[in-house]
């Protein structure tokens, strides 16, 4: 097991990793903390339950983008007040993605601000949702349209959680561990190149490696640039503006991981057509994203593409990254190195549309 530890926003985020991760976090909370778990329908609860010991209440969030919704949040809000959580009290999340942000966001403004500690439960949101303190949830309807950057104290990647996580989740998990590879990390790169049978076969210590290499990567971006607005932790975007896309013309069918895969191929394919990237590194990443049992093309997705460019560019300026000043995109250069690149969102758009018309 391992500990990381970074002072985010002022405060330490302490990061449990691995084999007993679980048992040697939960000693940190003070023994007069009162505990309220936040936890997933079908998870069971009890390693949680026996970890920490003062938890006076629970709340139990069903899957799903209904739960994410600022009602639930107010729910969540009601409950803790009723059972009398205090500032230096803790809450305990207990899930995916989505819970973690209905967690996160509740645990920012109850009082304002009350002690977090994420137990991320699949290998996608332990080396990404669980990092980094964003949070969003909806609002009648309008996807992630209320959100806080709020940092959690304790974080928790225990890879107990990952044995009984079905492959093709596990899966969408490691397109993002293949992200911070060509981004940020050659070192992760050449791992995950020589090591596809351990870590596909989940042996612990190679999951415990590309875990904590990959909370160290997303760390360190967010240690730079905490609010995400100095062009640095736009690069934990890279594939994701093209995944966008796929995930919402897919009416969110498509896997997070899946759309994040297919996008890193178009976009490395427009930075190689724009002479930015080296010539090699897009085969590079079409050969780990497939040997990994991750698509590589909108055709092995049940997608549309739309034919006309102003349907094209209404999905791309959607996109976070899209502002007045065009948009601005994480680009690799070489495996693991990148820059930020502001481009015209017409000329992007026709260049992604030709890319999506060749393969
Ligand atoms: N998932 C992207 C970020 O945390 O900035």
């Amino acid at each position: 097991m391992k500990i990381l530890s970074k002072i985010l926003c002022c405060q330490e985020t302490k990061v449990f990793i691995g084999k007993n991760a679980l048992e040697n976090a939960a000693s940190e909370i003070p023994e007069k903390a009162k505990v309220f778990l936040i936890r997933q329908d079908v998870l069971d609860p009890t390693p949680i339950r026996s970890a920490f010991k003062n938890i006076v209440a629970e709340f139990v969030l069903k899957g799903g983008e209904e739960s994410k919704d600022i009602e639930i949040v107010l729910k969540i809000a009601e409950k803790m007040h009723s059972v009398g959580i205090q500032r230096s009290d803790y809450v305990v999340a207990f899930g995916g993605g989505t819970l973690l942000d209905v967690a996160g966001f509740v645990s920012s403004i109850y009082l304002r601000g009350v002690n977090l500690v994420n137990i991320p439960t699949t290998l996608l949101s332990m080396v990404d949702a669980a990092i980094g303190g964003k949070n969003a949830v909806n609002f009648r309807g309008i996807k992630n349209v209320l959100g806080t950057f709020y940092q959690p104290s304790i974080i928790i990647a225990d890879t107990l959680f990952l044995n009984t996580l079905p492959q093709a989740e596990f899966v969408n998990g490691l397109a993002e561990v293949i992200k911070y590879a060509f981004t940020l990390d050659y070192e992760l790169y050449n791992f995950l190149k020589r090591n596809f049978e351990n870590v596909l076969s989940r042996d612990e210590e190679a999951l415990e490696y590309l875990i904590e290499r990959s909370i160290l990567n997303k760390l360190s971006v967010v240690e730079k640039d905490v609010f995400d607005v100095k062009d640095v932790r736009i690069v934990l975007n890279f594939g994701h503006t093209v995944g966008h896309m796929i995930e919402s013309l897919s009416n969110f069918s498509v896997s997070h991981g899946k759309a994040v895969a297919v996008g890193m191929v178009y976009e490395l394919m427009i930075s190689t057509e724009m002479g930015i990237t080296k010539d090699y590194v897009l085969k590079e990443a079409i050969e780990m994203i497939k040997v990994y049992g991750l698509p590589t093309s909108i055709r092995e997705l049940n997608v549309d593409i739309p034919k006309n460019l102003e349907t094209l560019k209404a999905v791309i300026s959607k996109d976070k990254k899209a502002g007045w000043r065009g948009l601005t995109l994480p680009v690799v250069v070489d495996i693991g190195v990148w820059k930020p690149l502001t481009v015209n969102i017409d000329s992007y758009v026709e260049a992604l549309a030709n890319a999506l018309n060749r393969c």
